[in-house]
């Protein structure tokens, strides 16, 4: 009996056998920290990005989107306690020369100073702050120094005014936000789940005070449910509420949504309640009025209450590869072709979306599949496939996670009618070719995930 247990060993080989993520300038040894996106994960990863950000701004009609540049005023690091808290405790060992978070080592350890891997002498626990640093200008001494931002956060909340004025947003109302940030982590083990520089989806929400935890509900509620709409197995997520010792300077109350990813169950997205630190600190440390002026309420003046919702994208695009990796047994003759590796995306988000397959390169089969696909490229990421057995073929799409296969065979030139092979049952229907892109569109709209197999 095989053992299909996801493991990340098997997803990283995945991933890199397809084109999904590779190490980052991997022909130099790599670079830790650091991975690189191929043919197959920049579409996911684009896809993803496209799927939140209608969830959040096409589907609320009250939220709007931006873009800010990573790097900022060094000023808004100050206020936004960055440079002050954005902190690990590190110790190295004076032997081996490995480095932990004190954090993460035995606490007995800790205790004695003495390295878990080695047992030599740690060092003093000192602070390390995560910010990469550089300097803007030509000289490089401190007056030139800004930050790799580390979050996206702080770009949406200095362009609170600016937001709010030139499209006269009313509270309650959100600013949107996807982008890089940048993180000196001590530990990046895991593959892509925790990175130097990696991707974030944010979405801040302003809200009237005495309100805020209201609104705190309704986007716990509302971020529970796109990843139901994302198709992601539900009994793998749960919520993780922050105790007193866990909560960031600036949070009132904060929930981590987890997943269980093949290492356990880990933050996937963060919701908070920010109270009105963030506007308040900017308000401080700019000079300059950040108040709400709510003209349908008597010219009243406040600072808005922040709800964040904080998810990382790539670790999202890690969550869907664990999600959506199944090895399945699907005949008995005794030989590699009995299993097949699936990738069950949600056909929204997969990167392909139709491979065109002849089921022989002659008697005009291959031209006919050609055409076929010219055709559906306008609406569908697509794909064109004549090398080698059919069955091989498919078994090339299910590891992407295309979920549907068009087969182009000697019947079609007769009648004009093709096959179409569903990823996850392997059922085949034939359809007219004039139907083909309104049956895939009706497929994508009602899909549901399928019943695990295995
Ligand atoms: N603005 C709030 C904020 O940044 P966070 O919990 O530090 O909160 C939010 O980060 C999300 O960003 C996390 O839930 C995770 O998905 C992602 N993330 C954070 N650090 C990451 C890293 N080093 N590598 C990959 N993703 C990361």
């Amino acid at each position: 009996m095989a053992d299909t247990t996801v493991t990340m060993d098997k997803i990283v080989s995945l991933a890199k056998r397809r084109g999904f993520v590779f190490q980052s300038s991997e022909i130099y040894g790599g670079l830790s920290g650091a991975w690189d996106y191929g043919p197959q994960g920049v579409e996911l990863k684009n896809r993803i990005a496209r799927f939140w950000w209608k969830e959040m701004t096409q589907l609320h009609d009250n939220i709007v989107g931006i873009d800010a540049a990573i790097l900022m005023h060094p000023r808004v690091w100050e206020a936004s306690g960055h440079v002050e808290n954005f902190t690990d405790p590190l110790v190295d060992c004076k032997k081996c020369k490995a480095r932990f978070r004190a954090d993460q080592i035995p606490p007995e350890n800790l205790a004695a100073r003495k390295c878990p891997e080695c047992g030599g002498e740690l060092t003093e626990t000192r602070k390390f702050n995560l910010m990469f640093k550089t300097t803007l200008g030509p000289v490089e001494d401190e007056s030139g120094l800004v930050y790799l931002r580390p979050e996206t956060a702080q770009g949406i909340y200095v362009n609170f005014k600016n937001v709010q004025q030139s499209n006269r947003m009313k509270i309650p109302f959100g600013i949107a936000q996807i982008g890089k940030a940048f993180r000196n982590e001590i530990v990046t083990k895991n593959f892509i789940f925790r990175t130097c520089e990696f991707e974030q989806m944010e979405m801040q929400f302003f809200v009237k005070p005495g309100t805020d935890e209201e609104w705190f509900e309704y986007w716990r509620d509302q971020r529970w449910n796109y990843y139901r709409k994302l198709g992601i197995d539900m009994n793998k997520l749960r919520w993780h509420r922050h105790g007193p010792d866990e909560l960031a300077h600036y949070a009132k109350d904060a929930y981590d949504i987890e997943f269980e990813f093949p290492m356990g169950f880990k933050e996937l997205e963060g919701v908070h309640n920010r109270s009105n630190y963030d506007l308040s600190r900017h308000q401080q440390y700019s000079g300059k009025d950040l108040q709400y002026i709510d003209q349908d309420n008597g010219n009243e003046r406040y600072i808005p209450f922040i709800i964040e919702t904080s998810a990382g994208l790539t670790r999202q695009l890690l969550m869907l590869l664990c999600d959506a990796y199944e090895e399945q047994k699907i005949a008995d003759k005794g030989n590699e072709d009995d299993w097949r590796t699936v990738l069950h995306f949600h056909p929204e988000v997969a990167p392909v979306t139709v491979a065109v397959l002849p089921l022989m390169k002659k008697d005009g089969l291959a031209e006919l599949a050609q055409d076929v696909r010219a055709e559906l490229k306008e609406d569908f990421a697509t794909d064109y496939d004549q090398a080698g057995a059919i069955g091989r073929r498919y078994r090339r799409q299910d590891e992407i996670g295309t979920p549907f296969c068009v087969t182009i065979d000697y019947q079609s030139k007769e009648d004009g009618t093709v096959t179409v092979r569903d990823r996850d049952t392997m059922m085949q229907e034939r359809v007219p070719r004039s139907q083909l892109s309104s049956y895939i569109r009706a497929k994508i709209k009602n899909y549901k995930r399928p019943e695990r197999i295995s």
